[in-house]
């Protein structure tokens, strides 16, 4: 497995490998990489001849200083973890060879940023547009893989790519859960043991909405409201919002039809938890 550290040095492997006509795998990661991240990896793995990862916590789109201080690294475990799965590269540069000093283009998005996370992230999905479009342009990948977990970020990557004519597909991985149903994810490791017991309650309210609308209801509020009863039994949980969307605009929907997505964003303590489920009715 190779690390770059530099855009010049990604871009000429990459080159290199586009010569000898291999196609491309691209799982971007902040790091601190579990079984969640690893099956996106596998995933491209499986279905490209080269697979790149790039680790950089992206600071443009952290709201909030503190988040982006806390927020957990440990890059020995991750090169240990993206050599075991069978990556090919890992490209993990630092914040000024990313954003080099006068930094002042920005991707911004509109109607699908602006509900669910994006009302209390503010600027979030600039952050990520930004940054993802970046590392779409150093790594020019064929497929890249995004997980379902961030299901906003993941409809909002796919238009993107798909308003600027970007040439490449993105592919949407299942969420990997915990034995528990928690969802994998980085921000677990601030919660201590009473709250990583109480944050259980967040996929238990995700699999009570699915449940539901599986058995028939089609009354939006009352699955909302079932699912807002079974988060205020946790009186650790506050809850941020929890929405029933169109499954490919996350606009609000008056009827249950189609795609939908189901998500709910709850603070345990100072860790924000998101977790969602998509339904076809
Ligand atoms: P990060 O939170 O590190 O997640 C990287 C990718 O792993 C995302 O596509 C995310 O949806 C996926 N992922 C995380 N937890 C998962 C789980 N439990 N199951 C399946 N997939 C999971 O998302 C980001 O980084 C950043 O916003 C990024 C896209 C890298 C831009 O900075």
């Amino acid at each position: 497995m190779k690390m770059t550290r530099t855009i010049q040095h990604t871009r000429e492997q990459i080159k290199s490998w586009k010569k000898d006509g291999y196609s491309i795998g691209f799982v971007p990661t902040m790091g601190y990489l579990h079984e969640g991240h690893q099956s996106l990896m596998e995933k491209s793995i499986q279905e490209n001849d080269k697979t790149v990862v790039s680790i950089f916590v992206n600071p443009m789109q952290f709201d909030n200083p503190d988040d982006l201080k806390n927020y957990p690294i440990n890059p020995l475990a991750d090169m240990e973890l993206c050599d075991k799965a069978g990556v090919d590269l890992i490209f993990s540069p630092g914040v000024d060879e990313v954003y080099e000093k006068g930094f002042c283009t920005f991707v911004d998005m509109s109607v699908l940023t602006e509900e669910l996370c994006g009302k209390s992230r503010h600027n979030h999905f600039r952050g990520v547009c930004t940054v993802v479009n970046k590392l779409f342009n150093i790594v020019a990948p064929d497929f890249a893989y995004f997980g379902q977990k961030d299901a906003q970020q993941l409809l909002v990557i796919k238009k993107m790519v798909k308003d600027l004519n970007m040439d490449l597909e993105i592919v949407g991985c299942p969420t990997v859960r915990e034995s528990d149903g928690l969802a994998k994810s980085s921000r677990n490791t601030h919660l201590n043991p009473e709250e990583r017991k109480a944050a259980t309650i967040l996929s238990k309210a995700i699999f009570e909405g699915k449940n539901l609308i599986e058995s028939g209801e089609r009354n939006i509020e009352k699955v909302v409201a079932a699912m807002k009863s079974i988060l205020q039994t946790e009186p650790l949980a506050k809850i941020d919002y929890v929405e029933i969307v169109d499954g490919n605009t996350v606009q609000k929907i008056e009827t249950l039809q189609g795609s939908v997505l189901g998500q709910a964003a709850i603070f345990i303590g100072k860790v924000r938890l998101i977790d969602n489920f998509i339904y076809e009715v």
